[in-house]
């Protein structure tokens, strides 16, 4: 028995659970599934791959302010979410709960954002995706 090898399966089997990277046709299923308007769906891909390369667990490197951005949508825990074991914020949420696998709390959250802001609170959206080209999803 190689242990080693084990313990390097084991491992990554639970690493594996709470962390998940979309393929782009992936997270565009995913994306209808949770009534994302097809109009703007190549907007949301190219931000999501901008922020996160489409990876459910991100935590961002600290901003100015000290906040910090979480999961697919890179979202803030200065204004939407509180980075505790007490969901709060805007989107009565926990950090934590922006970074699982399951996406639809994330999803939610980035729904309220949207409708306060629209992509523009969102500079993964504003520096490389407002009226450049979008990526291409028409084989999704
Ligand atoms: C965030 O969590 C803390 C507990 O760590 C709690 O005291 C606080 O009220 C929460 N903040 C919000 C905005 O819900």
């Amino acid at each position: 028995m190689n242990w080693l090898l084990i313990f390097a399966v084991v491992i990554s089997a639970l690493l594996h659970c709470e962390a998940k990277t979309f393929t782009r046709c992936g997270l565009v299923q995913e994306l209808r599934r949770k009534n994302f308007p097809e109009s703007v769906m190549r907007n949301w891909v190219c931000l999501i791959e901008h922020e996160s390369g489409r990876r459910t667990d991100i935590i961002g490197p600290p901003n100015r302010d000290g906040s910090r951005d979480h999961g697919l949508f890179q979202i803030n825990d200065h204004l939407w979410c509180n980075d505790s074991n007490v969901p709060g914020k805007d989107c009565h949420a926990t950090c934590a709960e922006l970074r699982t696998d399951d996406i639809t709390k994330a999803c939610s959250c980035a729904m309220i954002i949207f409708r306060r802001q629209g992509f523009y609170a969102w500079y993964g959206w504003i520096d490389h995706c407002k009226g450049k080209p979008l990526p291409d999803i028409s084989n999704c």
